[in-house]
């Protein structure tokens, strides 16, 4: 159905055939705000996605057009080094653009449409699919061969510098890796990863849209990832085998509580404790046993509420609404914090319950009634065969 109306679309404005590629956003089931400490996360791909039509169109020109804002903007290209502009939608897409010129690969006008059903700001990482699927798109029809991870460390750096959010690999990760059925975790420090099977017929994700944009995201964030940076240069002057959070005990933190101060003990104290939290997710998982999970899941949310401070009220009330509710196993805020959603882990048979018991229970700032969003897991960015027909 996307595929078509990009197709669509592209054959109006361009006249000719585009290569057509999804990038889907992604969840994360446990370990947040983890991947630029050097840990561990646990995403997986969703059947949100975002869908590209692109071509070379043999010019000089960047011709971008957003079907879901029904903007267009134009930019030239081989003019000396791109740099973020004005029309921010946009940026996502020429910081891939600049990213493949910094590794000396020249690109050539294209013209691109793209749209999708990852909601914006929702914590789901539609921008990670933006930079994932261009990047996967180019790299296809400029025949620059980049392996995944390649693509994805590049969308990374995209983000970094015309997104200006210091962000970790995850989200990218996840788009480029998944798998369907399957969640991934990955050692952000080796990028070692290893799937692990989710049995979606006996437990749903169900994601509970708080409708809070997360505006004050990405300066809270880069101080988040601040603060953590302090609490390593600190605890280097003592201990030499410490690179990263991910080597520091808690017994070391409790040492030198004084000397980090209040802030840095507590978002360390979170970042050291997820990722004890992550080890565990993975045994209960690959245990089957979700009850245990989901209780990890409830203590994730605590730490991010009560040291690392990135959730809201809002959030709050919708883990409290699920906590409340028989039959959840676990819940917590998701991504990055500061609103979006929050992931729950409902049992199949409790799900119709739950989401009426979430809906009638939550009180939107905005009055609008509450998004829920059922999701599926699949695999990563891929291009579409059979010109849409089969989507
Ligand atoms: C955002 C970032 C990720 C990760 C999460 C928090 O989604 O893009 O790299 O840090 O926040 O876990």
């Amino acid at each position: 159905m996307l595929a078509h109306q990009m197709l669509r679309t592209f054959h109006q404005r361009y006249g000719y055939a585009p290569l057509l590629v999804r990038a889907p956003g992604r969840v994360n089931l446990i370990g947040e705000h983890t991947d630029y400490n050097q840990g561990f996360v646990l995403p997986a791909a969703i059947d949100r996605e975002i869908v590209f039509a692109v071509g070379l169109n043999r010019g000089p020109t960047a011709r971008l057009f957003s079907l879901d804002k029904q903007q267009a903007h134009e930019q030239a290209l081989g003019a000396g080094p791109l740099r973020p502009g004005s029309t921010l939608w946009a940026n996502y897409l020429l910081g891939v653009v600049a990213q493949f010129e910094s590794r000396g690969v020249a690109v050539p006008g294209f013209d691109c449409v793209f749209g999708g059903n990852v909601p914006m700001g929702a914590g789901l990482s539609s921008s990670a699919a933006v930079e994932c699927g261009l990047a996967f798109a180019l790299d296809h029809l400029l025949g620059t061969h980049l392996s995944r991870l390649e693509l994805a460390r590049l969308a990374q750096q995209a983000e970094h510098t015309f997104a200006g959010v210091q962000c970790g690999l995850m989200d990218q990760f996840a788009s480029l890796f998944g798998q369907p059925g399957q969640v991934v975790r990955l050692d952000c420090r080796s990028l070692d990863f290893e799937y692990f099977p989710f049995d979606s017929a006996a437990y749903h994700l169900v994601l509970c849209n708080s409708g809070v944009k997360h505006s004050l995201a990405s300066s809270a964030y880069n101080t988040r990832r601040q603060e953590c940076e302090q609490g390593v240069s600190l605890l280097q002057t003592y201990y030499a085998d410490v690179h990263s959070l991910r080597d520091v005990t808690t017994a070391q933190l409790a040492r030198h509580r004084a000397e980090l101060g209040d802030v840095v003990y507590r978002r360390c104290r979170y970042v050291v404790e997820e990722n004890q939290r992550v080890e565990a997710a993975g045994r209960h998982l690959a245990a089957d046993d979700m009850a245990a999970f989901g209780q990890l899941m409830y203590a994730s949310h605590a730490g991010l509420r009560d040291d690392y401070q990135v959730s809201c009220p809002e959030l709050d009330q919708l883990v409290d609404i699920a906590r409340a509710h028989p039959g959840v196993l676990g819940a917590r805020m998701m991504g990055g914090g500061f609103g979006g959603c929050t992931l729950n882990l409902v049992p199949a048979a409790a799900v119709p319950g739950f989401l009426a018991a979430v809906t009638a229970a939550y009180q939107s700032p905005t009055g609008r009634p509450l998004e829920t969003y059922q999701t599926r897991i699949v695999g990563g960015v891929s291009e579409y065969l059979g010109n849409g027909v089969d989507c």
